[in-house]
């Protein structure tokens, strides 16, 4: 009986499109509904393309969407994006799509981006990256600061014996996770890392896990799926292309 229960669970999940073409038909649809992907890769693999098309997708579904970024300004990305057909600017003007940069330097930096994450009622969130937070010194990070818990399930999961760096993480995904969005946070990964995110932390805080990678030599990109809660799906890497149209998954 448990069984069947246990194995119906993929299907009753719901789903949110990627704006992947193809990327959706691999993980039954779609990310599952308020979930938390991690999307890791070197720069340029192709992360911040990615979450253009996440969001973009959302704007099509007449959604509310944000992008955080502590990396760069917003006209930058704004700018990037339209190359790549992605046009963000009557959602912008309407309020639906907000674009926003908060500068890592700053004192109440959890603050602010809590604040951006929890008050917008958003349906999707983009994080693009959350390495910058996960390398901040520790004068900057604060051992001291206990981050506020938002409902009684991640006070449960809190724990005073993480290290900073994870409660610092773990603040902002438990964030995510109780605005009700679905999300999409990045990770620089450096070159030639097998790693799945550069902190270690992150993987495993988030619901699943997507590296994005390139062989110079042979002039290829791969997407694979590493990890997707509630879902099946395959291990195996896949071929992508970036075009003048963004990701394309062949
Ligand atoms: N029009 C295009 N045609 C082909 N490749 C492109 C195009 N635009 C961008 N790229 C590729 O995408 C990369 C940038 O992707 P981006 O998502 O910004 O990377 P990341 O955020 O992982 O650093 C560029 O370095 C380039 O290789
Ligand atoms: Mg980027």
């Amino acid at each position: 009986m448990m069984d069947e229960i246990f194995s119906k669970e993929s299907d009753c999940v719901q789903r949110v499109t990627t704006g992947i073409s193809n990327l959706d038909a691999l993980i039954q649809g779609g990310f599952p509904k308020q979930s938390i992907t991690l999307v890791s890769g070197s720069p340029g693999s192709g992360k911040s393309i990615f979450c253009f098309h996440f969001l973009y997708e959302g704007v099509k579904n007449n959604e509310k969407v944000l992008y955080l970024t502590l990396d760069k300004q917003e006209e930058g990305l704004i700018f990037q994006a339209k190359n790549l057909g992605f046009n963000f600017q009557e959602g912008i003007e309407q309020g639906t799509t907000k674009f926003r940069y908060l500068d890592i330097n700053q004192k109440l930096i959890y603050e602010s981006m809590s604040e951006e994450i929890l008050n917008g009622n958003y349906n999707r969130i983009v994080l693009d990256s959350i390495t910058p937070l996960s390398e901040m010194p520790m004068y900057i990070r604060n051992p001291e600061y206990t981050p506020p818990n938002y409902s009684i399930v991640n006070a449960k999961k809190a724990s005073s014996n993480h290290t900073p760096q994870r409660r610092n993480l773990r603040y902002i995904m438990n964030a995510l996770e109780t605005s009700g969005a679905t999300s999409v946070v990045t990770s620089e990964l450096t070159l030639g890392s097998s790693s799945l995110s550069r902190d270690g932390i992150s993987e495993f805080l988030a619901d699943g896990v997507i590296t994005l990678s390139y062989d110079t030599t042979m002039d290829r990109r791969k997407l694979s799926i590493v990890k997707m809660r509630n879902t099946q799906h395959s291990l195996k890497p896949q071929n992508i292309a970036i075009t003048d149209n963004g990701i394309n998954l062949q």
